[in-house]
């Protein structure tokens, strides 16, 4: 039985992992960092069939020992600090998690047993203010905040990784991708968690920053299969996993008021405490690699994503149960 370790397992992506490796037949091993309160809603579903072991990219030998006891073949490495703006209020910390956690990581793995193979959680921020439309594998990076700078380093140390010492580590360059297991704070679940309030009664307002950025959406489960993919490659690489098509975030809300027969017009207020210092205007992938190399395509389209999360938070506030 082939073994994984995920970091960020509590995450939404490292949920849709977990249940994507554990239904390939995989020992699955978690990482979690120590918290005061625990926060496994995302896979209290799969608690039971996968390790939890306790460990945070901050502590060096933490990943040492994880290695050393638990002899994965595979490192899935989700976790980071992932909302961009945080990292304006945490700029060191962001680094130290986002960027040096992965150098740690690596450095667990050449010491430990150099024939793990490595997932890297690349990101389309990097790309920030873009240089070429679409963005793909060879565009170069051009990060507009220091989350964006953090994952820059963390994508290049990777690639030194594999040069310097023969490591099959590999870089994903997702682009943005969301489900009903997205945090809150992020454009799309606040924007669906808000139609369903509103629609539901529960709330009159929904306040957003720039409405005119533009994502490449795409659906989290989808996008767990790629990462799976990269690794199961006989060379290591990067790959860029995206859907290919931009929408603004007003398309977005269009898109999700639209399920619940309101118009956002009435209900959304900008709110320039949602502003950035720095912004990223429009990002869209050419995942014409992955689609070559990996076969891979995604397979949910933007108004099905939309209306997946909206019916999603719909279905929780009508069970009563606490949106996480
Ligand atoms: P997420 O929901 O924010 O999950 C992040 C995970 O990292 C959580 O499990 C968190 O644990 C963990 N974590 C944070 N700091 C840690 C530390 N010091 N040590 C150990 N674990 C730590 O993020 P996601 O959306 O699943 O994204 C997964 C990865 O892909 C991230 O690296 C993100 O930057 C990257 N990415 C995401 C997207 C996207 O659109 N979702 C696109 C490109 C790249 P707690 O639960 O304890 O906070
Ligand atoms: N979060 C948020 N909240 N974003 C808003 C809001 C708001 O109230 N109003 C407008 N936006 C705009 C942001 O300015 C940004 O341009 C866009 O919506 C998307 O913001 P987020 O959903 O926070 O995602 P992100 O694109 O900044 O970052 C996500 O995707 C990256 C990949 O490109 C995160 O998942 C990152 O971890 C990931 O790397």
């Amino acid at each position: 039985m082939p073994k994984a370790l995920i970091t960020g397992i509590t995450g939404q992506d490292g949920s849709y992992l977990a249940e994507l490796l554990l239904k390939q037949g995989y020992d699955v091993v978690g990482m979690v960092r120590r918290t005061s309160t625990v926060n496994f809603h995302r896979i209290a579903h799969i608690q039971n069939k996968v390790q939890i072991v306790l460990g945070d990219l901050l502590d060096q030998f933490s990943l040492v020992h994880i290695l050393e006891e638990y002899q994965p073949d595979e490192v899935y490495n989700l976790a980071a600090q992932s909302f961009v703006p945080a990292s304006w209020n945490q700029p060191v910390f962001t680094g130290e998690v986002t960027a040096l956690g992965v150098t740690r990581m690596l450095d667990a793995i050449r010491i430990v047993n150099p024939n793990i193979r490595l997932y890297q959680a690349s990101s389309s921020e990097m790309f920030g203010k873009v240089v070429e439309v679409p963005q793909r594998e060879t565009t170069p990076f051009y990060p507009r905040s220091p989350y964006g700078a953090a994952k820059v380093y963390g994508h290049w140390i990777t690639i030194n990784y594999r040069e310097s010492y023969g490591l099959h580590a590999t870089s994903g360059i997702l682009f943005n991708h969301e489900s009903p297991r997205r945090g809150l704070e992020f454009v799309t679940r606040k924007i669906s968690y808000h139609a369903a309030l509103i629609k539901l009664g529960r709330a009159d307002e929904l306040r957003l920053g720039n409405l005119d950025a533009r994502r490449d959406w795409g659906f989290a489960g989808d996008y767990v299969k790629a990462m799976w993919l990269m690794l199961q490659q006989d060379e290591p690489d990067d790959y860029v996993v995206a859907t290919g098509e931009t929408h603004s975030v007003v398309e977005f809300l269009e898109a999700a008021f639209g399920c619940v027969n309101l118009d956002w017009h009435d209900y959304v207020v900008q709110d320039p405490k949602f502003m950035r210092p720095a912004e990223v205007d429009l990002l869209v992938g050419d995942p014409s690699k992955a689609g070559k190399k990996l076969g891979w395509e995604p397979t949910v389209s933007f108004p099905a994503l939309v209306e997946m999360m909206v019916q999603a938070d719909i279905d929780l506030l009508e069970k009563g149960e606490k949106a996480l």
